[in-house]
């Protein structure tokens, strides 16, 4: 299946991007990861992206498309791929479809997360990262690490990222409303949008997340 995931920051993308690339036997691909990963590496294209993200703006699309597409070039990715963060504005949307035209594909499903804003502040001011791994990721109270600090999953140490400031998340949050959301009218006018809820736990959201896409197959 190819789908993307769309929704506010600190919707849960990435939590349930782990467990449904998982569960659908496809990679998880996150823009947002992979730019923090050439951040991390010191490249060019951190360095570039860097002040866009800890300004909570968007990186250029001339850098992102390219990198997206090299990324959904890899072999892993040739029979599917669940795009977390990935397009974020038309102009993407439309570069990602002029893409899987070329290749005689489309996508399956746009799985769309709702929750409102006052949670997906909390959910973003407590979050923790692995240092290890960008998919070990907790929250101070709703999914706590066993020790305060330290990955549960690989040992690796926990940290909070730089645009998770409140100031940054408003505006990623503005950004969102006024360059993101017209994606999900751009892909209801093909048909492939499914909106779930994002709230209750995290499993529950995977439960919704599986029930709606198995409808879309
Ligand atoms: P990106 O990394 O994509 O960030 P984002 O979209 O702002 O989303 P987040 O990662 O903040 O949230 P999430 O929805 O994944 O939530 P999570 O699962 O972690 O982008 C960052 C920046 O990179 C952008 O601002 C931009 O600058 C740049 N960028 C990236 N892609 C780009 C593109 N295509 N074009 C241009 N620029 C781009 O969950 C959040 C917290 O909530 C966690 O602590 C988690 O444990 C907790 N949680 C999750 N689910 C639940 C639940 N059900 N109940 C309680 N807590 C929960
Ligand atoms: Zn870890």
């Amino acid at each position: 299946m190819r789908i993307v995931l769309v929704g506010p920051p600190g919707a849960g993308k990435g939590t349930q991007a782990a467990f449904l690339a998982k569960n659908l036997s496809i990679p998880h691909i996150s823009t947002g990861d992979l730019f923090r990963a050439n951040i991390s590496q010191g490249t060019e294209l951190g360095k570039q992206a860097k002040a866009y993200m800890d300004a909570g703006n968007l990186v250029p699309d001339e850098v992102t498309i390219g990198m997206a597409k090299d990324r959904m070039e890899q072999p892993d990715a040739e029979n599917g791929f669940l795009l977390d963060g990935f397009p974020r504005n038309v102009a993407q949307a439309e570069a990602l479809d002029a893409m899987l035209d070329g290749e005689g594909m489309k996508l399956d499903a746009v799985l769309d997360l709702e929750v409102e804003e006052d949670e997906v502040v909390k959910r973003i001011a407590g979050r923790r990262i692995c240092r290890n791994d960008s998919s070990h990721v907790f929250h101070v109270t709703y999914a706590a690490p066993k020790t305060e600090g330290v990955c549960d999953a690989c040992g690796g140490e926990l940290y909070q990222r730089d645009d998770d400031s409140e100031g940054t998340v408003r505006k990623r949050l503005e950004v969102y409303h006024t360059q993101t959301e017209p994606i999900i009218d751009y892909y209801r006018a093909q048909g492939l949008v499914v909106t779930i809820s994002a709230l209750g736990k995290v499993d529950e959201v995977t439960g919704r997340a599986m029930e709606a896409l198995r409808g879309e197959k």
